[in-house]
């Protein structure tokens, strides 16, 4: 096994305070909760209010990574955002949390793999340590979903909340730290899961507004189809880069998309569901934020503690995938 380069220490979430639930779904598009708790595991999700930015909620989050981190924000010298849906398209998501923190020696980026960003985010903020030029990187995933999601599509709306969770990324002072990472992508299925209108291909106008083209659409059969042989593919991959087994993983923290990918995944991963980390139930899919959010859940309730091996793979759009095993 390798010595890792670049370690993981501290962790942070911050999530909107209204709930949505599936019965206040049900009062907006035609749907149920059974069917909704049946086909993706979802019970409530987290809907942010005009205030709750991502400026604002990053800010939250990556005040508790730093205060567990023992790091100052002067000593923040790049902040990394994996996001779909920034506060603003210009400038970029992370100079805009970079304000909201202060953090004024810190060079500051988005990356956008959709769901993947957060495992995106950490194999580029691993590579910058090993060049040296970065000594403690913020590393967040980072949406506020509800803002781009239809919600007169009730086969989309059900599905996503949004929330914000983030880590810092420095040197390995020991064993501890990241043991593998692998990342993939396929940009010839980006239109199975994507926003048809408001870029630069076709700029927001009446036509964009009335068909509802700014909002996310999915083939949602496709989607589930390459998002359990891509998240696999992932964890073998990394496994086997890390020279470990299935066996060897302490928890397992999907991207959380739907419970019914998180279980195949896990069952081709050779992963007991009782090693796999689930919180869908609670936020939906929070694209980019479910696995730092998740990640924050565990360290803090002591599922992962000081020697765990976790296992962390994710999926989205683009298509992008990837996984990384960190030792804690
Ligand atoms: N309530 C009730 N019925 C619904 C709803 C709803 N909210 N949405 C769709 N239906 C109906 C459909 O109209 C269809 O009816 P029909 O048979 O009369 O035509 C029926 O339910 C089955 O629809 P499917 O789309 O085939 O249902 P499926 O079992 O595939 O579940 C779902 C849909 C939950 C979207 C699933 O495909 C899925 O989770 N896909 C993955 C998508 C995903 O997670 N995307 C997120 C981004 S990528 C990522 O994070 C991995």
């Amino acid at each position: 096994m390798k010595r890792p380069i670049a370690e993981l220490v501290g962790t942070g979430r911050c999530t909107p305070e209204k709930v949505l639930s599936n019965a206040d779904l049900e009062k907006m598009v035609d749907t149920n909760d059974q069917w909704i708790v049946e086909r993706t595991g979802i019970r409530e999700r987290r809907i942010s209010s005009p205030e709750e930015t991502i400026a604002v909620m990053g800010k939250a989050a990556c005040e508790q990574v730093m205060q567990d981190a023992g790091v100052t924000v002067d000593e923040i010298d790049r902040i990394i955002v994996g996001t779909a849906s920034p506060d603003r398209l210009l400038p970029s998501q992370a100079c805009d949390l970079q304000a909201s923190l202060g953090a004024k020696n810190a060079a500051a980026m988005d990356v956008e793999a959709a769901c993947s960003g957060f495992i995106y985010g950490l194999t580029m903020a691993e590579g910058m340590i090993a060049t040296g030029e970065a000594k403690n990187i913020l590393v967040v995933g980072a949406e506020r979903l509800s803002t781009i999601t239809d919600y007169t599509d009730r086969a989309t709306c059900i599905l996503f909340g949004d929330g914000v969770g983030a880590t810092l990324v420095r040197p390995s002072q020991g064993d501890r730290g990241i043991l593998s990472t692998y990342i993939k992508s396929d940009g010839n299925l980006a239109n199975l899961l994507y926003r048809p209108g408001g870029g630069g291909a076709h700029p927001i106008d009446q036509d964009v507004v009335n068909d509802r083209s700014h909002f996310i659409s999915m083939a949602g059969r496709e989607v589930f189809r390459y998002a359990v042989r891509a998240m696999a593919d992932a964890c073998d991959q990394a496994l086997s880069a890390a020279g470990l087994t299935a066996e060897d993983i302490d928890v397992m923290i999907p991207h959380q998309a739907n419970i019914r990918i998180i279980e195949a995944t896990a069952k081709h991963a050779g992963m007991p569901m009782e090693k796999v980390y689930v919180n869908v139930d609670r936020y939906g899919n929070t694209s980019a934020a479910s696995i730092p959010i998740a990640l924050d859940e565990c360290v803090r309730d002591g599922l992962v503690k000081p020697g765990s091996k976790v296992l962390l793979v994710a999926f989205g759009g683009g298509f992008t995938w990837g996984s990384i095993v960190v030792q804690w």
